[in-house]
């Protein structure tokens, strides 16, 4: 199907005629012989590709993507850049990830891909294209997301550029300013909700997807547009030999491991990168549970970090999380909140990039590991997003005399 088709595909949605558009979609997407698939990353059980399906209906596991017949054949830019390996083809687009994979002064063999410089300033840019894509020509109208900002950022204004509403439910009192400024910018309704996080997304999940279609990374349709980080990565530094990722509610890591995995079955990765995901220590649930060498997480009701993106006591996607560890022969680790503060002042200094304490997680972590090999830590969001953490300090100057004495110093 043409664009220009798609379009037709959205104005009969505007009709409501939501049978008939579901149908195109799917012809569109996946052509007729469908080799798009659900499967449960639990039981193994498959689905036909429903964009509302996001829980086994057998075992009650999260759902994954299975595009048969993917191949490499990078092409233009933003996400759709790998459209041969994602089960659409085009879709809502702002020039989406090409972000900077910068070596590092910090540490010999360190690579930090900058995905602060996405178009809404964190990696969720990535997912919200291709989520956004599917609300938009399923004929939803509106989207809903639980967030700790950077979603609600990302899906206000991917909604916005593809003409949906969006409905963000934040945690009241939780969330970084640039980040609720970002999601009042791009028009989004914001509902603040008592609680953490992980209420938030309960609250989504038991009312949100009745009214509109939810992009949080439970759907994996979203988390799909997230694994095209590693294939920027293989672009430019082949594959590495370990992938440092702060984790919250946990999509981000399994989302960049099957992108590797991919290029591994692909026969293009010989050997694939450890999976290294970092918590705050006041935010642990995985890593807690991985030191102890538990099989399930260790929740919490009150999570407490100065890193609020990732300030998430249940993540929702544990599952997956483990999995990519696991597979990859990684590790789960937490550093605590002083780490991440020195590590975020550290990566402004020495390499000039500004992330917000979420996004220095992982730089925490691989200044405080000994991992052989070249690593690449996945700094997830942009410093601005949150402005307060950061000790401003100024001189004041009232002459020139005073400058000239200050700038002689
Ligand atoms: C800046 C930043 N880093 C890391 C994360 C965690 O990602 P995930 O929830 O996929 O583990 C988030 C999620 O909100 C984030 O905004
Ligand atoms: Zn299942």
């Amino acid at each position: 199907m043409r664009t220009a088709e798609i379009y037709s595909c959205r104005n009969i949605a505007r009709h409501g005629d939501k049978v008939y558009i579901v149908r195109r979609f799917v012809a569109y997407a996946f052509g007729d012989n469908s080799d798009v698939a659900l499967r449960c990353v639990v039981c193994g059980a498959e689905y036909g590709p429903d964009f509302r399906l996001f829980r086994c209906p057998r075992c009650g596991g999260l759902l994954d993507l299975v595009v048969r017949g993917k191949y490499w054949a990078p092409k233009g830019s933003g996400i759709w850049r790998y459209a041969t390996m994602l089960p659409m083809k085009t879709g809502v687009t702002m020039g989406e990830g090409r972000t900077p994979l910068v070596e590092s002064r910090l540490k010999g063999n360190l690579w930090v891909k900058f995905e602060g410089a996405n178009p809404t300033g964190s990696f969720k840019d990535r997912g919200m294209a291709l989520g956004v894509t599917v609300a938009r020509e399923t004929g939803a109208g509106k989207v809903v997301v639980a967030s700790t900002g950077n979603t609600a950022a990302s899906a206000a204004a991917y909604a916005a550029r593809a003409g949906l509403k969006a409905y963000v439910v934040l945690p009241r009192g939780n969330v970084a300013r640039g980040k609720l400024v970002q999601a009042a910018l791009h028009g989004a309704e914001i509902l603040a909700v008592e609680g953490y996080f992980d209420r938030a997304l309960s609250l989504v999940v038991d009312y949100g997807t009745k009214y509109a279609y939810p992009l949080n990374s439970f759907n994996p349709w979203r988390l799909e547009g997230q694994k095209t980080l590693a294939y920027e990565v293989y672009e430019e530094l082949g594959c590495p030999d370990n992938i440092v990722v702060p984790v919250g509610n946990a999509g981000n890591i399994y989302a960049i491991w099957k992108g590797f995995r991919e290029l591994g079955e692909l026969g293009l990765c010989a050997k694939l990168p450890r999976m290294v995901g970092v918590q705050a220590a006041g935010a642990a649930p995985l890593a807690r549970a991985w030191r102890e060498g538990l099989q399930n997480p260790l929740f919490l009701d009150s999570p407490n970090t100065v890193a609020s993106a990732i300030r998430i006591g249940r993540p929702v996607n544990w599952v997956k999380a483990f999995i990519a560890v696991r597979e990859s022969g990684g590790m789960f680790v937490e550093v605590d909140d002083t780490e991440i503060l020195r590590a975020q002042l550290a990566l402004a200094r020495a390499d000039g990039i500004g992330a917000e304490p979420a996004g220095a997680a992982s730089i925490a972590g691989a200044l405080a590991l000994d991992l052989p090999g070249v690593t690449v830590a996945v700094v997830t969001g942009h410093a601005l997003k949150d402005p307060d953490v950061v000790e401003v300090k100024t001189v004041p100057v009232a002459s020139q005399e005073e400058l000239i004495s200050a700038l002689s110093r």
